[in-house]
């Protein structure tokens, strides 16, 4: 490793000497590339030449374009020097307000549509299977197996919800024995692990497992509205960009049956004041499901059916 980098230093020191072609060859030939010094106009290039010949093809790949990119846009936007330390200021800020509740660079990665677009690009479906969205923050694991038909809500707030539904194949056969794994904010907008001395412990979560046809039925509230963490660098952010923090309300899924592929995703409510301008851009046409009056107008009930796919 150490000889490795004498070399590429070495190699790199002699530019503007001569050298004869077998010499530029041999060095060619260990990966030793004969770029000049710094300069504007070859900047990605004198980078990127620095990169070792023996590293993994894919490192060497995702950070040759993210120099490329990082450059092209430097020089595209012709960033300034108050700029550049704004921008690490940021980053620094983000940093620090991240801890084990909070992921500051995730929400960043959120609101430029990146975490949307990995997810996209990773989830890629045949037409008809369920779509994926974002996970978000607020997933915690193993929460409470629960029957058939139970409550989630148990704070006691909101309307009063019947999600119910099916599990089924491409075909649209049910699926026995998947885990529909959920969970929501409450009434107020926050999820349990917001406000852990105020909400009970698992308060809209559970898990259920679908029936002999696939099907799952619980109880939870209508979803409302709510906005992303909004007190740190990211909400700020999104503030000088004139935009605002909310994600249209919507339920939480995670899908989950043996040889089938994984559904992350949630249903939406329709007529949200939010659900054209989520501020994580989680929608999908076909994540909006209906929401209906029901009981004398007393109940909500939302119908939808998750179509899951083979690996
Ligand atoms: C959520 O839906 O829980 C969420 C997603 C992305 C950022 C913040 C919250
Ligand atoms: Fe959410």
């Amino acid at each position: 490793m150490q000889a490795d980098y004498r070399k590429r230093v070495f190699a790199n020191s002699k530019i503007g000497c001569d050298q004869s072609g077998a010499e530029v060859e041999s060095k060619r030939k260990v990966g030793v590339f004969m770029m000049g010094y710094f300069s504007e106009e070859a900047s990605v290039e004198v980078v990127n030449s620095r990169m070792g010949s023996e590293i993994d093809a894919r490192l060497r790949s995702v950070m040759t374009s993210l120099v490329s990119h990082l450059h092209a846009f430097a020089k595209d936007v012709e960033l300034t020097q108050a700029e550049w330390e704004m921008a690490i200021n940021f980053l620094t800020k983000s940093g620090q307000i991240c801890s084990e509740e909070r992921q500051e660079f995730i929400l960043l990665s959120d609101v430029f549509g990146l975490s949307m677009l990995v997810d996209s690009m990773n989830n890629r479906r045949e037409a008809g299977a369920t779509e994926n969205t974002v996970r978000g923050p607020f997933y915690v694991k193993n929460a409470p197996l629960r029957k058939m038909g139970d409550n989630i809500s148990l704070d006691g707030k909101g309307e009063s919800c019947l999600f119910e539904g099916a599990v089924i194949d491409i075909n649209g056969k049910g699926i026995k024995g998947a885990t529909i794994d959920v969970w929501s904010d409450n009434a107020d907008g926050f999820y349990d692990v917001q406000q852990p001395d105020t909400q009970p412990k698992w308060n809209n979560r559970g898990r259920f497992v679908t029936d002999e046809g696939g099907h799952y039925a619980f109880l939870g509230i209508k979803p409302v509205s709510y906005p992303i963490p909004d007190d740190g660098p990211v909400g700020k952010l999104l503030a000088a960009l004139d935009r605002h923090p909310y994600r249209p309300a919507h339920m939480h899924f995670l899908v989950s049956a043996p040889g089938y592929e994984e559904i992350v995703t949630h249903t939406f409510v329709g007529d949200d004041p939010y659900i054209s301008s989520d501020a994580v851009f989680g929608v999908k046409n076909t994540l909006v499901a209906p929401f209906d009056r029901v009981n004398g107008d007393t109940e909500w009930r939302s119908h939808f059916d998750f179509v899951m796919v083979k690996p």
